[in-house]
């Protein structure tokens, strides 16, 4: 086997999997505000941008070649009905707009994160019942209907694809309506479909400012010990019209996106989510591990389990590396 590992050149020829810039995908986390750019401190290198400044960035970074943007926003203010994430002039809305009227970033697709929770008062993904006992419920079809309108009014705004990452039953067909209803019918929709409830989205919640206030998400994401589950989820949500899907978290969960790459002919991406970067970084900081090498061996090893591209808070950095 040595032969074939002799030099850089013999490698090269022989290698089964490759990183490129047109497969990652940058998040970005939109404020209100101008010529904001805010350190989340659980995540360095992350910043809560402005639009003006969010241009910046993204002018700067689709220079490297990536694949595109994620977009998440921080309202001015939040309510039950998260009116934030579904205003015709949201904060993302605002942000898609100015973004399409920039010529730079025409090389660059623009995904619009389509989830109530940055909007919701209580950081719930859905809107929130009081049942008779005094507990909370997390409605299905209300939150259904505002996350298809949501979609709807990110599409119209500019958004390339709208990505739902909520986990209602039954969104991506009424995304699906609400879009070819608004005349959106070239817009595709990418659905987080396996979504596990994982304390890996920890620093996210600060990034975004979505903790619920009570409760968890377990009664709408997925059981972290369920392969097959993930597998009827995907399914259901190919049949309800998602054009790609999208597997999250990654490093923790390759096993399940390998699964998927062999059971589903749909382009796949995963999302090397919040905590899987805030622990590298911690690593890095103490010097514990090498930055680059450890960066692109955490990317190729998503790549390898299957995904076609990578959401990820790397995506700068690797770029510039590529
Ligand atoms: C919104 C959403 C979350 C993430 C992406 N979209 C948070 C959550 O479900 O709590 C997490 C991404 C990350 O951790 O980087 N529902």
């Amino acid at each position: 086997m040595r032969r074939l590992r002799r030099s850089e050149p013999m490698r090269a020829l022989v290698r089964e999997t490759h990183l490129h810039p047109g497969a990652l995908i940058a998040p970005l986390f939109i404020c209100p505000g101008e010529g904001v750019r805010r350190a989340i401190s659980s995540m360095p290198g992350v910043f809560n941008l402005s639009i003006d400044e969010a241009v910046k960035e993204a002018v700067d970074i689709a220079k490297l070649g990536i694949g595109g943007f994620l977009l998440f926003g921080l309202p001015e203010k939040k309510d039950e009905q998260a009116t934030g994430a579904w205003d015709e002039n949201g904060i993302v809305q605002q942000a898609l707009r100015a973004m399409k009227r920039e010529r730079a970033l025409d090389s660059a697709l623009l995904i619009a994160d389509v989830c109530l929770c940055e909007y919701t008062s209580h950081g719930h993904c859905g809107i929130v019942r009081q049942t008779e006992s005094g507990s909370h419920e997390i409605e299905n079809d209300s939150s259904v209907a505002l996350i298809a309108k949501t979609a709807a009014s990110l599409a119209r705004a500019g958004a390339d694809i709208v990505a739902p990452s909520d986990m209602m039953d039954g969104r991506v067909l009424a995304i699906r309506a609400a879009l070819d209803d608004a005349q959106l019918r070239d817009t595709p929709v990418l659905s987080y479909a396996s979504k596990f409830a994982s304390s890996f989205y920890g620093p996210f919640r600060e990034a975004a400012d979505s903790t619920p206030q009570f409760g968890d998400r377990r009664s709408y994401q997925m059981d972290g010990a369920n392969r097959r589950e993930a597998l009827r989820e995907i399914e259901l949500d190919l049949t309800e019209g998602a054009d790609m899907i999208l597997m999250k978290p990654a490093l923790p969960y390759l096993d399940i996106i390998r699964e998927a790459r062999d059971r589903f002919d749909v382009p796949l991406g995963a999302y090397q989510v919040s905590g899987e970067y805030s622990m590298l970084q911690a690593a890095f900081e103490r010097g514990w591990l090498d930055r680059d090498r450890a960066m692109l061996e955490s990317l190729l090893s998503i790549r390898r389990a299957g995904a076609d591209f990578i959401v990820t808070y790397f995506a700068k950095q690797a770029a510039k590396l590529l």
